[in-house]
């Protein structure tokens, strides 16, 4: 017989949303904390089936039936456990070794499990030398220097990385830990020759843990303000993923079912503060923006975030990347915007934790902060405001929720001064798109994932994509791509006046959406977002056209490209008038009149110089 590893079954159980399955079989209601409806195992008429997120469990206080989201599948459907197992690993998209490899599996397991142990031994030594060694006393020093005392520094196993290798060395000879391990472990480094050497020296270091409380990791701060690198974090291992943990959330997600909320911070140490001030709601990200398996560590014990990043741009990425994660999930997103130049800790050390507090009570809405943001930052023509419209647009769209998304629109409208029906309208444009997308999606799980790498679109959408590209005038596409390769012409793109262009030409498509953008033109991961937002041909056509064209060149080239299509406006007009001149039973006024038009435009056409011309290089 198969065994599936427990570590599977409890990966498996973390990632299923308990209510989102069972809301599959049975109408639930939210009821206080809880979820109930009718018990589909016995026949009821009033609810006695009570789901919890918290708890990730069901129970009918009428039968008896009760269990975890695995127990849920083996009794609705009359699975046996292993089934059951891997039916909701696969809607999880978690891959369970076959049985062939569980010998493998097995090995995996006990190496995961050895690695641990190495964390949490080294975690208990460097501890011991950070309270007690003499040569851990700038380290001391550093903690007195920062208000952190020896009690916050038991509470949460701060340690010290003395410079000199010898510590850790003899720590894992003496505990028969090979430098293989270590390397493994991710605390040593391993040089291109070989040589095996402790990756954190002279650092305070941060045991990182997991939702169990497992160490995995840690994150070394410098003790000296000019050193390099102000952080080292343990790299990726078998145990160890950035964007799947949340530091603190171990010991706060009880804080975070209570309150209904998660204070969402950027740094450990601001999370430390924070914890130890008396604010338990709180989880930081580590310098990084949201990810799925952060929001589903969230989503079984809060609705509702508020991030509390760096008042600089940084920060506000970091929010909006969050958003587009949180959104969608259901979430409702705030953000806290401290005095400039403070972080969570300065703050409360400075002026306590109910200042804190009250400026995580201040939190706005997170569509009100993009706004504001915004407007500060844009300038007052109408295609910038144009794009605000529409990314705000985008943005309420991701909401899952009807009536969220009403209230939405409602509230922004006028602070956009655009009427509530066209914004309505403009929303449900975007649905529609993102349904399109998702129906695509479901059709064929390979096209794409939001957000990620594309994969191979299938032909008919590839096709369609191709001719879309061949219907564009080559000046257009040039522009399009270039701004999509180089942030600074993208932004100038975005101040050109293109209506008219756009409106005289019609293989223009490509670029009008690129010019209506907003998206942040330095952020990759945003601009894969604006493709996710566009018609899936029209999606496909632009990765195509970035894959088969390496596009250089900075503002210069663009203004020359810009220039060309101008040309080509002029162009077309005069095959128009062409064309129209052999309608047959044309009017002679009609006629002179074309010709006068005709020669008026060739003339024009000459006084431009001759356009260079344009043809995109092949990409090796
Ligand atoms: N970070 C990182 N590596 C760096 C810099 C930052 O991993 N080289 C992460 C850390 O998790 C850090 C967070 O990004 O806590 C926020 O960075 P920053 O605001 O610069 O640091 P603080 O949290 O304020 O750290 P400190 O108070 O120690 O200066
Ligand atoms: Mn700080």
């Amino acid at each position: 017989m198969s065994r599936i590893p427990d570590e599977t079954v409890q990966q498996v159980l973390a990632a299923t949303d308990i209510v989102v399955l069972i809301s599959r079989y049975v109408k639930l209601k939210k009821s206080g904390a809880n979820w109930s409806g009718l018990c589909p195992f016995h026949t009821e008429k009033s609810p006695s089936f009570s789901v919890s997120q918290s708890r990730n469990s069901y129970h009918c206080f009428g039968c008896g039936a009760g269990g975890t989201a695995i127990g849920f599948v083996m009794e609705q459907e009359g699975l046996s456990f292993p089934e059951a197992v891997r039916k909701l690993a696969e809607a999880a998209g978690i891959v369970i070794q076959e049985e062939v490899w569980d010998a493998n599996t097995e090995r995996e397991a006990k190496e995961r499990s050895l690695l641990k142990r190495v964390h949490e031994e080294m975690a208990q030594f460097l501890h011991a030398l950070l309270l007690k060694h003499a040569v851990a006393a700038p380290a001391r020093d550093y903690l007195k220097s920062r208000g952190i005392t020896s009690t916050v520094a038991k509470n949460w196993l701060l340690g010290y990385a003395p410079e000199q290798d010898i510590y850790m060395r003899q720590w894992a000879a003496e505990h028969k830990y090979s430098e293989a391990v270590m390397v493994r472990a991710g605390i040593f480094g391993e040089t291109d020759n070989g040589r095996k050497y402790p990756r954190f020296r002279n650092r305070l270091m941060i045991p990182l843990r997991n939702e169990t409380s497992e160490c995995i990791g840690f994150s070394g701060r410098a003790l000296a303000p000019g050193e390099k690198a102000k952080y080292v974090n343990s790299p990726e291992t078998p145990i160890f993923t950035k964007g799947r943990m949340l530091f603190g959330f171990d010991k706060s997600k009880k804080a975070i079912g209570k309150e209904g909320y998660a204070i969402v911070l950027e740094g450990q140490l601001d999370l430390v503060t924070a914890y130890e001030a008396g604010v338990h709601n709180v989880c930081a990200s580590q310098g990084t923006a949201f990810t799925e398996d952060h929001v589903r560590m969230l989503k079984r014990h809060a609705q509702e975030v508020v991030l509390c990043f760096d008042a600089d741009s940084a920060g506000f990425k970091a929010a909006e990347r969050s958003y587009q994660i949180l959104a969608p999930a259901g979430f409702t997103v705030k953000v806290a915007t401290l005095p400039k130049g403070e972080d969570p800790d300065s703050l409360i050390k400075s002026q306590g934790a109910d200042v804190f507090r009250s400026f995580i009570a201040k939190a706005a809405d997170f569509l009100d902060f993009q706004i504001t943001h915004k407007q500060a930052t844009m300038g007052n023509n109408l295609s910038q405001q144009v794009s605000l419209i529409e990314k705000i647009a985008v943005d309420i769209a991701m909401n899952p929720s009807v009536s969220a998304r009403e209230l939405m629109i409602r509230s922004h409208a006028a602070q956009l001064g655009v009427g509530e029906d066209a914004f309505r309208k403009q929303v449900a444009v975007f649905i529609k798109r993102q349904q399109r997308a998702a129906e695509e999606q479901r059709k064929n799980p390979l096209v794409k994932q939001v957000g990620s790498t594309h994969e191979p679109a299938p032909m008919t959408r590839a096709d369609a994509a191709k001719q879309l590209l061949a219907a564009q005038e080559k000046p257009a596409l040039w522009l399009a791509g270039m701004a999509l390769t180089k942030a600074e012409v993208l932004e100038w793109l975005r101040e050109q006046d293109m209506l008219p262009l756009l409106n005289a030409l019609r293989g223009t498509t490509l670029l009008e959406r690129v010019w209506r953008s907003s998206f942040d033109a330095e952020d990759e991961a945003a601009r894969s977002t604006f493709f996710a937002t566009l018609a899936p041909e029209e999606e496909t056509a632009f990765t195509q056209l970035l894959a088969r064209t390496r596009f250089a060149g900075g503002i210069p080239e663009a203004e020359d490209a810009l220039k060309n299509l101008d040309i080509v406006r002029l162009q077309r007009a005069v095959q128009q008038a062409t064309a129209k001149l052999k309608t047959p039973g044309l009017a002679h006024e009609e006629v002179d009149r074309i010709n006068i038009e005709r020669l008026a435009l060739n003339q024009e056409l000459l006084t431009r110089t001759r356009p260079t011309p344009i043809v995109p290089q092949k990409s090796p």
